[in-house]
């Protein structure tokens, strides 16, 4: 029977589920491998003793789930399945012949395949075998190289499209159209920007310009005012230059002295007088036509050589010190000075003899 056709895993399954509701190994007597096995009915029994400690039908016929089957399977199996391959091929052996007989359920198929084969198989294995070249269901990872690979897809030449040539085409030029609102909006902004930018340049160039003031001031600030004096040693010329009994005023504005060559004392002479006049400082001024210097404050009047005459001034004017410088020309120095009252004109340095 298992030569002529291929029993699917549910036939086995029912086949089994079937013998089991009917009694045990018994029932299977329509299977040619329990045929031989049905004139030993003591060796059934005794394989129904084997595995009756671990597989437990159903009470009153009930119908055993697949791991009861599975669990007798395996139950048989250690009971020794495995010598009872052996007595397929020496029947007349008792022990043997009834280990055999003892396969009633589960695996009546396996059990002709191994009498005739002599090959012992597992469940896994039947269904396996089963399942090969039925249908193509899932398969075991050891039957997965068998199955072929699936063919790659050809990849398609892609046409290449040519790219449609554009024409420029020439559109006739356009008269000039008047300006629209939205120029005329663009021309106040540009406007407004234009006068703001303006204003902005302008308070800061106010603004730099004030810096640069401040700046200048706070130099002012820090470099204060100098005097600038006019030096106290000054050249006026050569002696030739001052004729006798002539006062020289050109001096009084820049260096406020003046060149005479006059007598004093019975002994002509050069020699410089101070501008500022004894009573309270003022300058008093030469009078040619009247040969006297005559203060304009309060009236006092001095002579040529220098002594007061009238007015409120209480002593002759001061003299500056004179002498020959070494190119020739008559030098004054203004630092030092010589009063008439405490005789000092006498000095030497107090005048430049003629
Ligand atoms: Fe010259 Fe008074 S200041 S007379």
């Amino acid at each position: 029977m298992a030569d002529k056709k291929k029993m699917s895993v549910a036939e086995i399954l029912a086949a089994a589920r079937s013998s089991d509701g009917k009694g045990g190994a018994a029932s299977v007597a329509p299977t040619p491998a329990a045929e031989p096995e049905a004139a030993q009915p003591a060796a059934e029994e005794t394989a129904e003793k084997a595995t009756a400690g671990k597989l437990k039908p159903a009470a009153g016929g009930a119908r055993p789930s697949v791991a009861d089957i599975m669990a007798m399977a395996r139950a048989k199996k250690e009971a020794g399945e495995a010598p009872a391959a052996k007595p397929a091929a020496k029947p007349a052996t008792a022990p043997a012949a009834k280990s055999a007989a003892a396969k009633p359920t589960a695996k009546p198929i396996a059990a002709a395949g191994a009498a005739k084969t002599g090959v012992q198989r597992d469940t896994a294995s039947i269904l396996a075998a089963a399942r090969a070249g039925a249908k193509p269901g899932p398969m075991s990872k050891a039957d997965a190289p068998s199955r072929p690979a699936p063919k790659p897809r050809e990849a398609k030449p892609v046409e290449e499209k040519a790219a449609p040539s554009r024409t420029v085409a020439t559109l006739p030029s356009k008269p000039l159209k008047p300006a629209k609102k939205g120029e005329d909006a663009e021309d106040r902004r540009g406007f407004l920007q234009i006068a703001l930018g303006s204003a902005m340049a302008v308070g800061f160039s106010a603004l730099a310009v004030t810096g640069g003031l401040f700046s200048l001031g706070l130099a002012r600030f820090l470099f204060p005012n100098v005097l600038a004096e006019p030096p106290s040693k000054f050249k006026v010329g050569f002696k030739d230059a001052f004729p006798s009994g002539k006062v020289e005023t050109k001096y009084v504005p820049q260096y406020g002295v003046w060149v005479v060559n006059g007598d004093f004392q019975g002994l002509q002479q050069i020699y410089a007088l101070k501008t500022v006049c004894t009573h309270l400082g003022c300058t008093p001024s030469w009078l040619e036509a009247e040969q006297k210097f005559k203060c304009p404050c309060h009236g006092s009047g001095f002579y040529k050589d220098g002594v007061n005459f009238e007015g409120p001034a209480p002593r002759p004017l001061e003299r500056y010190s004179i002498r020959v410088a070494d190119d020739g020309q008559l030098e004054i120095d203004k630092s030092k000075t010589f009063q008439e009252e405490l005789g000092q004109w006498a000095d030497p340095d107090s005048y430049v003899t003629v």
